[in-house]
């Protein structure tokens, strides 16, 4: 388990027109991460952005990008998010029945391999893949927008995700999505998650570096 939160802004509550812009706004904001939302308009209702828009923010920071494919047969993607710069590529289980297979050629690729868990996902979805992951992303809303409101029951969704990890030696870092903000934070933290993706409360906020410093300040202890 990671030590220190990360925090990763999702550019999908960017302003697209400036995106390289926003990037480099949230990378010297302090985002150790940037988070960023593929969507498909099948397996979520929204579409947003495909590997070309992976390959024009790559030179505008040197952060980790971390792709979330919320997509219908990732696999057909992965080698043009690989080289257009991913640094992790997460698929969702629902849409992936070759689960296993998927992870290794994502880290055949040289990316980190994360699946990602709707909320009416079972975290035993991951069980037998755990120890092949790099990333487990609890979707702590349902994909597909950004600005929608935290799901409570993600807090203990989030813990019996965390013990699912320690049970089978997983080294993965346990990342939540959706409506995280100040006031949602601290609970999954303390539940065990390490890594935190924040769209609204880091672009629409008047000092993005200010918000990721509360973000994070809001992590400081773990009971
Ligand atoms: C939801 C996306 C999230 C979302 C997060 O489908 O996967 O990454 O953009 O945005 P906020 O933090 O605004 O909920
Ligand atoms: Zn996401």
């Amino acid at each position: 388990m990671t030590l220190q939160p990360i925090v990763a802004p999702s550019i999908l509550s960017a302003d697209f027109a400036r995106l390289g812009e926003e990037v480099r706004a949230v990378d010297r904001a302090g985002a150790d991460w940037i988070h960023v939302d593929v969507m498909d308009g099948r397996f979520v209702p929204n579409l947003t952005i495909g590997p070309n828009v992976v390959a024009a923010i790559r030179p505008h920071t040197k952060k980790p990008l971390d792709c979330h494919l919320m997509i219908v047969e990732p696999e057909r993607h992965f080698e043009a998010f690989a080289a257009a710069g991913a640094s992790v590529i997460s698929v969702h289980p629902e849409v992936s029945p070759h689960l296993h297979r998927q992870l290794m050629r994502i880290k055949e690729l040289g990316c980190l391999a994360g699946a990602a868990i709707n909320p009416s996902t079972p975290v035993d979805a991951v069980r037998e893949v755990a120890a092949d992951l790099d990333l487990l992303l609890v979707m702590t809303v349902n994909p597909g927008y950004g600005g929608q409101r935290f799901i409570p029951a993600s807090v203990d969704k989030v813990r019996r995700s965390r013990r699912l990890l320690d049970e089978t030696g997983s080294r993965a870092v346990l990342e939540v999505d959706g409506g995280i903000t100040r006031d949602t934070i601290e609970a999954v933290w303390r539940a065990g998650a390490d890594t935190f993706v924040a769209g609204n409360a880091v672009f629409t906020a008047d000092d993005p570096g200010a918000e990721i410093r509360a973000l994070r300040a809001r992590c400081a202890e773990r009971a």
